[in-house]
């Protein structure tokens, strides 16, 4: 038995009798999850959230599902360990896919280092029929660490000079950018309110919103 597979016996998927069409019709936009991607500091929650802000204001159904806050409820059992990590993001792609099918426009921020993971949200995505927007948070460890809005960067440096290490992404723990995302941010010349409006322009090329 692989570690993802149904471990419960009898049951079976219950059909119920509202389509994704008439939640869709009912909202006036499509669902759709939006994944953001980067380093810690590299503005994803700020994009995110200002996005989450846009889309309120003009009357869409939006919300972000954020690595930090996840991690004080759902993942709180999670910690920052290959496996932890890895689970963190299948939950999180499995609540992604029940949002957008009902109807959300879901903006998850994690850092998901792992490029095969991400890619198997995206494969949940494809399967449900439902668009899955990677969005890379492109933005330089240089800038992440010079920002270092929680000052976890500097506590990351200081574990490993002292030669214990935190297993911090980008200092001594892996992150493997995307290949092919949908849509790029560097957020060194980019600020939120632009790179929110750019997505929204995305969103309305792809007959989203
Ligand atoms: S992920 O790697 O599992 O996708 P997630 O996005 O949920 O990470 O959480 C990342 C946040 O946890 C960071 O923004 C940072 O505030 C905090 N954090 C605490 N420890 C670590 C660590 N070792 N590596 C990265 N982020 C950490």
């Amino acid at each position: 038995m692989q570690k993802n597979d149904i471990k419960a016996t009898n049951i079976t998927f219950h059909q119920g009798h509202v389509g994704r069409d008439e939640r869709q019709a009912l909202l006036r936009q499509k669902g759709c999850t939006l994944w953001f991607t980067g380093l810690s500091g590299s503005g994803k929650s700020t994009i995110a959230f200002a996005l989450e802000h846009v889309l309120i204001q003009a009357g869409r159904l939006a919300y972000v599902l954020d690595g930090d806050n996840i991690r004080h409820g759902l993942n709180k059992n999670l910690g920052f360990t290959a496996d932890d990590r890895e689970e963190n993001i299948r939950r999180i792609g499995e609540v992604a896919r029940l949002f957008a099918d009902a109807g959300v426009i879901t903006l998850a921020s994690f850092i998901s280092p792992y490029r095969r993971n991400r890619d198997q949200v995206r494969a949940l995505h494809v399967a449900a029929e439902l668009p899955f927007i990677e969005v890379y948070c492109a933005t330089p460890i240089e800038t992440c660490e010079a920002r270092d809005p929680k000052g976890l960067y500097k506590k990351a440096r200081a574990a490993l000079a002292s030669g214990q290490g935190l297993g911090f992404t980008g200092i001594d723990d892996p992150y493997e950018p995307p290949t092919q995302p949908e849509v790029t941010v560097d957020a060194t010349g980019t600020s939120p309110p632009q790179a929110a409006a750019a997505l929204i322009a995305y969103l309305r090329e792809r007959g989203i919103v």
